[in-house]
């Protein structure tokens, strides 16, 4: 079979290598890869900005298969089924712990950029059939982080207003999920075309934050110097004094990215003023993702998929994502 190998960090050290197909242990299953999606995780990932990371490693947390072989214990899976990969694979239900979230895929253990994994059942979900492959592969890492921001944790209502940034794959679907529940959305991007696409997916306030730098006093204006419920808070260090002069006393922020740096200077005089709840989020349980997928399902929602690649295009799909230009998901199509 056909896999990546990540031996050192850097792009240049991504190479397409022949492997082995592996057979499942008792607990495990083998799943034919269809598609795969790349995450800002993935990019972290394959530059080497994570210390921890053992090589070689196969990259890629997010991936779409069929089940072609089970262990002889396997009881959640069988041959022929659909199955989406979960990212920490051993986060079931409850709260986040440090056991939990040790065991990540395509980073702390190998993931999906190859074409068979072995996997333990666990760590896999069900695919909802009205999706297609290359929709599901979308789903374990972006999705499942905003549906843990906009649902699980500050379970935001119709009505309520929501701050989402860029049009990355997070911002999207929080956007979608938003307003799905009937909340108002404003979104933020560097480029106009950007914004006029996500007002076609029911964007109903766009800023351009190149445009207008300082653009928590425009959402300040929208808002009627209320603030929004909810901040999709991607940026990092970026963006968090704007996070904060944008949400309303009371509200929430999801500390979810890092798109423009790490550096940590809390505000502490603002987050006190405001009584502002700061989450941090690291994607979300196989029960919650389970759950976000009954949602998406009833609601026949469709993830935005900007651009479509094939498996030999595994770098230059990442150089698209680190050049930001992209919109929503990029997709690795196994099947072209
Ligand atoms: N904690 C977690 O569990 C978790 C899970 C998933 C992702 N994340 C993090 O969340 C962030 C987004 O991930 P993603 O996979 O959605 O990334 P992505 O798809 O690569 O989205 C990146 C987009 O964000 C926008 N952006 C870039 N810099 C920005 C800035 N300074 N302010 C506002 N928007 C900016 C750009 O869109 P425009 O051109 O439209 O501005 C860019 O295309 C990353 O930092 C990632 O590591 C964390």
């Amino acid at each position: 079979m056909k896999l990546y190998q990540l031996t050192k960090a850097g792009f240049g050290s991504l190479q397409q290598v022949e492997g082995e197909i592996p057979a499942p242990g008792e607990y495990e299953v083998l799943v034919k890869l269809k598609a795969a999606s790349l995450n800002y995780h993935d990019l972290v990932t394959v530059l080497g900005l994570n210390p921890k990371l053992r090589f070689p490693l196969i990259p890629l947390s997010d991936g779409c298969g069929v089940v072609e072989a089970v262990g002889s214990a396997v009881s959640r899976f069988q041959p022929g089924m659909r199955v989406a990969t979960t990212f920490f694979q051993q986060w079931i239900d409850g709260p986040p712990t440090r056991d939990n979230l040790r065991v990540m895929t395509g980073d702390s253990v190998d993931g999906t950029l190859c074409e068979y994994m072995v996997i333990s059942e666990q760590a896999l979900v069900a695919a909802p059939d009205y999706l297609n492959d290359l929709e599901v592969a979308t789903l374990p890492c972006a999705a499942l982080t905003a549906w843990r921001s906009v649902v699980e944790e500050a379970n935001v209502q119709r009505d309520q207003v929501v701050l989402v940034q860029g049009t990355g794959g997070v911002s999207l679907f929080a956007l979608q999920f938003a307003k799905q529940i009937g909340a108002e959305v404003i979104i933020t991007s560097s480029a106009d075309e950007k914004l006029e696409r996500a007002s076609n997916l029911g964007a109903d306030h766009l800023i351009n934050y190149k445009k207008t730098p300082n653009w928590s006093k425009e959402v300040k204006r929208i808002t009627e110097k209320r603030g929004v419920d909810l901040v999709v808070e991607v940026g990092g260090s970026g963006t968090m004094s704007h996070s904060l002069g944008s949400v309303a006393v009371g509200g929430h922020i999801s500390v979810i990215g890092v798109l423009s740096g790490f550096a940590d200077v809390l505000p502490v005089a603002s987050i006190m003023a405001l009584n502002v709840t700061l989450k941090g989020i690291t994607v979300a349980s196989r029960v919650q993702f389970e759950a976000m997928l009954a949602f998406m399902a009833e609601h026949q929602i469709h993830p935005v998929i900007g651009h479509q690649l094939g498996f030999d295009d595994a770098v230059p799909g990442l150089e698209l994502l680190q050049s930001g230009q992209h919109f929503g998901k990029i997709v690795l199509d196994y099947q072209r």
